[in-house]
Order: structure tokens, then sequence, then C-alpha cells
């Protein structure tokens, strides 16, 4: 076997390759401040004004990108998450922004869900008793996805986990002539630990209960078929598996089960681990990215959101 792994002979035999074409630059854009904010448990992320957003865009075009996806956080918060649909909220500003300016450069997906706009920080609608409502969510779902299209969104990004949600937003999207506008569905994502820095960014933690009513329990992978396979006959166009490196198993089965373009979300903690142990001097940051990110290609996702797609991209582009 060693024949083939001289440093010269290597790269012809190798199998994987990373692509800069294969990332997805998540974005936060926060309505209340006028400069960065750093994210404390997320080194070298910040959350963004909204004026400084559509250079962020073309930054992350330039650097040959593809495609960002947009969390927003509001200035004001409701139990019903009103914020997320109106036109001049921040989510639907920031498209409008990035499109006005970067227009054609880069593809805008944005996050769809409420739990960034719920004073409750649930991704649906809560009752008295704390439970959450999957019907009545759907609608307002629904609503925002046509909200973001009509400010300009390429793609729609379901991550709230409620049955049906792909069915009522590619019918909200359809009735309103979004026909074209595609729905990459957050199909099979776990009730995982790793989020925890993403809810200090987005400012979305709960005031109580935990997402298990909704979120998939974690040691399930049957179960994540089932998933997939509803999201895709209601009219899903991508799917995605999250988090990532702790669920290769399930990329792995998904894609080859569907053979549909299939995303992978390197979250929040996967990110927030590599950068602790790498300021320690405990791991060398720049293999270990790389060896995370091609192993989740490796098991079948045919395209990456993380949250070190810049890195990554200048890495690629220096070699
Ligand atoms: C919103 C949403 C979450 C993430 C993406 N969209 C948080 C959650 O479900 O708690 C997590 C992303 C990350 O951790 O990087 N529903």
């Amino acid at each position: 076997m060693r024949r083939l792994r001289s440093s010269k002979l290597r790269p012809l035999v190798s199998e994987t390759e990373l692509d800069v074409k294969d990332l997805i630059c998540p974005v936060f854009v926060d309505e209340t401040i006028t400069e960065p904010v750093e994210i404390n448990s997320m080194p070298g992320c910040s959350r963004l004004p909204l004026d400084m957003i559509a250079d962020e865009a073309e930054c992350i075009a330039d650097m040959g990108i593809p495609a960002l996806i947009l969390f927003g956080i509001p200035a004001e918060k409701d139990e019903m998450g009103t914020h997320a649909y109106g036109e001049d909220d921040v989510t639907q500003k920031a498209v409008r922004a990035i499109k006005k300016e970067a227009g054609n450069d880069i593809i805008v997906i944005t996050d769809l869900c409420l739990c960034e706009y719920t004073s409750h920080g649930h991704c649906g609608v809560v009752n008295e008793a704390h439970e959450i409502l999957n019907d009545p969510t759907l609608t307002i779902l629904g609503k925002t996805a046509v909200s973001h299209a009509r400010a300009g969104a390429d793609i729609v990004a379901p991550s709230g986990m409620m049955d049906g949600m792909v069915k009522a937003i590619r019918s909200a999207l359809d009735d309103n002539d979004f026909k074209d506008v595609p729905i990459m569905s957050y199909a099979a994502k776990y009730c995982s630990a790793f989020y925890g820095p993403f809810r200090e960014a987005a400012g979305s933690g709960y005031a109580f209960g935990d997402r298990a009513s909704y979120q998939m329990d974690i040691g399930n992978s049957d179960e994540a078929m089932r998933e997939v396979a509803l999201d895709i006959e209601e009219g899903a166009d991508i799917i995605m598996v999250k988090p990532a490196l702790p669920y290769l198993d399930v990329i792995y089965r998904v894609k080859k089960k569907f053979g549909m373009p299939t995303a992978a979300y390197h979250v929040s903690g996967e990110y927030a681990m590599i950068k602790a142990a790498a300021q320690n001097g405990w791991l060398d940051e720049r293999r270990a990215v790389y060896e995370s990110l091609l192993s989740i290609k490796r098991a079948g996702a045919d395209m990456i959101l993380t949250y070190f797609a810049k890195d990554v991209a200048k890495e690629i582009a220096s070699k």
C-alpha cells in the first residue's frame, strides 16, 4: 500500500477533495447594533450591523464562496415571533441590502425559524402549558418564507423541525408566485448540545423547557431516514443533516439512500471546540479544520455550512 503514498503519487490517487464551491458561510445580522460585536464563544465570528451586511456578502463572494446563510437578530421579540415576517424586519432588510450590492455574485439563503424572533426562544408558537404547537407555527413559517422570497432570497432554509413545515412553505411560496425558490430543509436536525454557542450568537436561548419535543433523539438514525423521506415528499430540494461530525453515519446513509443534494451543518459547538483547543495550543487548527470538513464531504455531503468557510477559502486560494 505504501507505494502510492509518496508525495509525488499521493495526489493522483486522492479520493476526496474540499472545494471552496462546497462551502456555505453563516452570517449573523443584528438590528440593534452599529458596530460588529464579537461572539464570545465563537472567536473570530461576529454579529454584524445591517449597514455592513452587503460588504460582508461581497467579501464572501470575492473569496469564491458561492453562498451565505443569513440569521437575523431582531430588535424586538414577542410571543408569536411577529418580527420574523415583516417587510421591514431585519432579515428582509438584510436580504434586500445584499441583493442590491452583491446581486448575482452570491446565493442568499435565509434561515427560516421562529427561535430568533420569539421572546421565549422556541422554534414555534407556545401555549400556556408551555407546549410547542405545530400547526399554528406552520402558517407563520409560510408567511415568513414568502417575505424572504419577496425580499429576494434565493433559497429558504426552514430549521424549526415542525412536522409539515416543508409542505406548508412550498404551498405558500407557490401560491405567491415564488415557484422557483428552492427549499433547503434542515431535515435531520438533532437535539444537540453542540448548538450552545449559536444561542449566544443569535440570542436564541430558550426561557423554559428544551427542544426535545421537536428536535431528533440523538441515538436515532432510522428516524432520520423517515424525516428526510417526508421532507422530500413535501417538496424539499436540498436536505440537511445537523450537526455534522457526530452524525457522519447519518450523512452517509442519507446520501446513499436518497441521492439528493445533501448539506451538512458543521455547527457552532463544532467550531468552538476546535477554536478552544487551538487557542490552548492543543491541536493544529488548520489541519483539524481541514480534516473535519473533508470527513464530512467523504461521508457524502455535497455542501457544508461552516463558520470556517472564509478561513478555508483563504487556505485553498493560497495553495
Ligand atoms: C434555529 C437554528 C439553530 C441553529 C441553526 N438554526 C439553533 C437551534 O436549533 O437551537 C444552530 C446552528 C449552530 O449551532 O451553529 N432553529
